[in-house]
């Protein structure tokens, strides 16, 4: 099986952003695309899912034209997508959303035991365990939800799957589960067209990287003739050098301190201290009481045991809005969710948190808007006016960056910040970030990203099921001994 895109057009209201793309991939492929955030990558695997029409172009399987006219065109023709978003139900089961709209029956009547034992089957067969299908989507943490929604896409067994920076929410042994599904997938002769960012993957997977830039497709690299800096380089379009600046090493005084909070089923016993000019990392698998944490530091959610101190005082009202009076900014994992509001322009967005009632002069606030949008380099130019939700998903999370920037914290507390982010735009954020330290801010960075966690922190903290299970030096830690505490097997 082959399948070609040739010079694929496509434009939003008389805007064109893919500007004639060429892909090819064969039965049994690992294909990659690679490109920075708003180079049209999820454009392009719409246009081939049947989500989105095209100006000109083909689309062609074994030099036949496919012809999609919508998404199950595209299902009834083999080919399958996971999207960058996720669209699983979450009031509903896991079986229910992997078998919806072929749940099988019995006289007429859903045959549940049937249906439960199908999904079952197939989450084991692609080894995806650990996941029960009774359970409701919502009850998932957002990896488990992840690996449902592929699931989903196997159930017809495609000749093609797209995925959509499927890892961007995994990590340890569900991302193992991952690259192992697709090995097994591509020996059975199925194409799998992959989107990452994490370009350390994307070598060891890949048969071949396409390489897209601003629209168009600029390269196809072969992953044993090229380096992840080479990907950068191509990518910025300049060189890029050390990713992750120098660690600080003069602190301040104590900024936040926690003695023993906890949060009833969530974490306990946590102490830490961070003081200002430093950026604690926190790392530890999903699922494990990260975000919890943090939510309740920043009073969305309620500790029920524990203290915490803003610089030397001990706080007793715990809100959003008094966090935020003390300084605190918290920039969430899920932007859909609690980041954006996605029917508002992105200047809007970028100023929400500063808002103060009707009399507040929006000029100078759209003019402070438009700087950061321009410094965190927010794309694509001039997108201040438009709607949150036709950004790109790198460029939303940069959004969403903008908008507690905005507010001038000195304690930043931040959230898996570069998820979705291409890696030149993470060097910008980790420099940015190490500017703010230097500039006193206290700083918690939340990563599942082993690399990003011990390359841009001055102390590693490591979280399992709900507690503190190490403090580490990222100066002489290995990635191995960080992920030995996160899974519980360190000596
Ligand atoms: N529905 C839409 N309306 C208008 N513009 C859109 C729409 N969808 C995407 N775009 C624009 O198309 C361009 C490409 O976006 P796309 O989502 O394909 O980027 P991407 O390569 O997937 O980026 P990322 O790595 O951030 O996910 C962006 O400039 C984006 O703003
Ligand atoms: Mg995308």
């Amino acid at each position: 099986m082959k399948l070609e895109l040739e010079a694929v057009r496509k434009s939003f209201g008389g805007v064109e952003v893919l500007h004639g793309v060429s892909l090819t991939g064969e039965g049994g492929q690992v294909v990659a695309v690679v490109g920075a955030n708003g180079a049209g990558k999820s454009t392009l695997i719409k246009v081939l899912a049947g989500a989105h029409n095209f100006d000109s172009g083909q689309l062609l399987i074994d030099g036949e034209e496919l012809g999609l006219r919508s998404p199950r065109d595209a299902i009834l023709r083999g080919i399958r997508t996971v999207y960058q978003e996720l669209s699983l139900v979450p009031e509903l089961t896991v079986t229910e959303n992997m078998l919806m709209g072929d749940l099988p029956r019995t006289g007429g009547l859903i045959d549940w035991t049937a249906a439960h034992r199908r999904a079952g089957e197939i989450l084991q067969e692609i080894g995806f365990t650990g996941i029960d299908p009774h359970t409701r989507i919502r009850r998932l943490s957002v990896a488990k939800q992840q690996m449902v929604e592929i699931a989903k896409s196997l159930v017809t067994e495609p000749r093609v799957l797209i995925l959509d920076e499927p890892s961007a929410v995994l990590a340890g042994s569900d991302l193992d589960a991952l690259f192992t599904l697709v090995r097994k997938l591509t020996a059975r002769g199925t194409l799998v067209i992959y989107i990452s960012h994490r370009l350390v993957e994307v070598l060891e997977l890949a048969d071949k990287i396409v390489m897209m830039k601003d629209g168009t497709s600029i390269a196809e690299l072969d992953p044993a003739k090229t380096s992840e800096d080479e990907m950068i380089h191509l990518m910025a379009g300049r060189a890029v050098g050390q990713i992750y600046p120098d660690r600080r090493s003069e602190f301040g005084e104590p900024a936040l301190e926690l003695k023993d909070l906890a949060r009833e089923g969530e974490f306990k016993g946590v102490s830490l201290t961070i003081r200002s000019g430093e950026v604690v990392g926190l790392f530890g698998l999903v699922g494990s009481g990260r975000s919890e944490l943090a939510e309740a530091v920043f009073g969305a959610r309620q500790a029920t045991g524990g203290t915490m101190a803003v610089r030397g005082r001990i706080l007793r009202a715990r809100n959003p809005k008094t966090a935020m009076r003390l300084g605190m900014a918290l920039v969430t994992e899920d932007r859909g969710r609690t980041g954006l509001v996605l029917g508002l322009p992105v200047r809007d967005n970028v100023i929400l948190a500063t808002m103060k009632g009707p009399l507040m002069r929006m000029r100078p606030a759209s003019v402070r808007a438009s700087r950061r949008i321009k410094e965190l380099d927010i794309r694509p130019a001039g997108c201040a006016t438009q709607p949150a939700w036709q950004l790109s998903g790198g460029n939303q999370q940069k959004t969403v960056l903008a908008k507690w920037l905005e507010t001038e914290p000195s304690i930043l507390l931040l959230d898996e910040p570069t998820r979705g982010v291409d890696m030149a735009t993470r060097i910008d954020i980790y420099r940015m970030v190490d500017s703010l330290a230097r500039a006193g801010l206290a700083i918690l960075l939340i990563s599942s990203d082993l690399t990003e966690a011990i390359g841009a922190s001055d102390r590693l903290l490591v979280m399992r099921e709900g507690q503190m299970v190490g403090e580490l030096d990222p100066a002489s830690v290995t990635e191995e001994e960080v992920l030995a505490y996160s899974i519980g097997t360190q000596p």
